[in-house]
């Protein structure tokens, strides 16, 4: 039996959510909920208005490029994009480094639309030259996916490069930034991106409920009739939305007025940049603390991003992932599973409203529930396995 006495913290909870979304959300955005909007309000058409500028003006596309927002979670917003802008008979290729790539696979297949796909271990970045070359040996391909920050296990794809190849094979990019966009830069003059997909939590630290795409305008204005659904038709939602500033269905009105609060705070902290360094910062605790008291990291530095941390399971006889996520929540700290495919592990975030303060305490009750554990030292992995990741991380 764990029996912690948890108070509200800064944010308003008893508990920091160390997961890649729903996350830590400010006081403040939370209570930018507690009063109810019509849909066709003057107040809350502005709403909508507002936060499409700003997600232009963050990803520094302007005019070029529409604001598009949908109802529900991220994966929504990916499948609208994908249905939406793809059409059928069109060849799209997928660069694969982990769950959300395969996602992204299983829902081409599923509504029907031509597919091929460069698979990476978890652990190794795409390969921009592997992309070169796929692209020169087939002409079909109109389009090509690829995540961002690959969440499975934190791992950062190098946009400029993916950019700057499928440009000069003049084919259309569609980015996965869910747990990247608002945290890691990215623009459309360094990264030529024709659709770029994220939602209101995340690295924007607005409540769940909806996603978005920037979608260059000249490709929207093509996809009239694709989409394979009524609901995420992402050219209809634009159409209605450009008509009379409307969403055509309910719309998820608190979601709005907590991601336009969530975007003033954003831009007060410093935007993309101050954002990035605040979880940076807080990564390099996490990371560090977690090494100091034994935990491995499955990807080495270089190629980790400051979202989300993969933890390799300790090979530890009392160590058990279940007592230690109990009495890691029970000490205010919700951590999340690993999504490996081929190796034991556990996650923990660095991203929501939290800052370095928050991290140490975290990396405070990680010791703590060891002890409670009684483990002293977790021994390292064996050696062989260690560098066959290292080796594979840094190829
Ligand atoms: C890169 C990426 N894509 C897509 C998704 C799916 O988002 P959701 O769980 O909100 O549907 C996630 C969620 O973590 C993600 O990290």
């Amino acid at each position: 039996m764990i029996a912690v006495l948890l108070i509200m913290n800064d944010s308003g909870n008893n508990k920091y959510l160390l997961t890649p979304g729903p996350l830590t959300t400010s006081l403040t955005t939370k209570q930018a909920m507690l009063r109810d909007w019509g849909s066709r309000d003057a107040d809350f058409i502005a709403i909508t208005r507002r936060i499409q500028d700003e997600l232009l003006t963050i990803a520094g596309v302007g005019d070029s490029h529409a604001a598009v927002p949908v109802q529900g979670s991220g994966t929504f917003g990916v499948e609208a994009t994908l249905g939406t802008l793809i059409a059928p008979g069109q060849r799209t290729l997928v660069l694969e480094n982990g769950a959300y790539g395969q996602r992204i696979v299983t829902i081409l297949e599923r509504i029907g639309r031509e597919v091929s796909v460069l698979h990476w271990p978890e652990d190794q970045q795409v390969d921009p030259a592997a992309l070169d070359k796929a692209l020169g040996e087939d002409p079909a391909i109109a389009h090509v996916v690829v995540v961002h920050c690959e969440t499975t296990t934190g791992i950062l794809n190098d946009m400029v490069a993916i950019g700057r190849v499928t440009q000069a094979h003049k084919r259309r990019l569609i980015i996965d930034g869910m747990s990247a966009f608002g945290a890691i830069p990215i623009d459309g003059e360094s990264v030529p991106f024709d659709a770029l997909i994220a939602s209101s939590n995340k690295c924007f630290e607005g409540v769940p409920g909806m996603a978005f795409a920037l979608i260059a305008r000249e490709w929207l204005e093509l996809a009239e009739g694709n989409a394979h659904s009524v609901s995420l038709d992402l050219y209809e939602q634009w159409r209605g939305l450009e008509a009379n500033g409307q969403w055509r269905f309910t719309p998820p009105t608190h979601v709005l007025a907590a991601f336009d609060q969530a975007l003033k705070e954003h831009g007060e902290e410093g935007g993309v940049a101050a954002r990035h360094a605040r979880y940076s910062a807080n990564r390099d605790i996490l990371v560090q603390g977690m090494r100091e008291l034994g935990f491995e990291t499955l990807l080495p530095d270089m190629v980790q991003a400051p979202i989300i941390v993969t933890f390799l399971m300790p090979d530890h006889p009392r160590f058990d992932f279940s007592c230690f996520y109990d009495h890691m929540s029970a000490r205010g700290f919700v951590i999340y599973p690993g999504k490996l495919a081929r190796a034991d592990s556990f996650r923990i975030g660095c991203i929501g409203a939290l800052g370095a303060v928050e991290m140490r305490q975290a990396v405070a009750a990680a010791k703590a529930t060891l002890e409670t554990m009684d483990i002293e030292d977790l021994a390292p992995l064996p050696t062989n396995q260690n560098d066959s990741l290292n080796r594979m991380g840094t190829q």
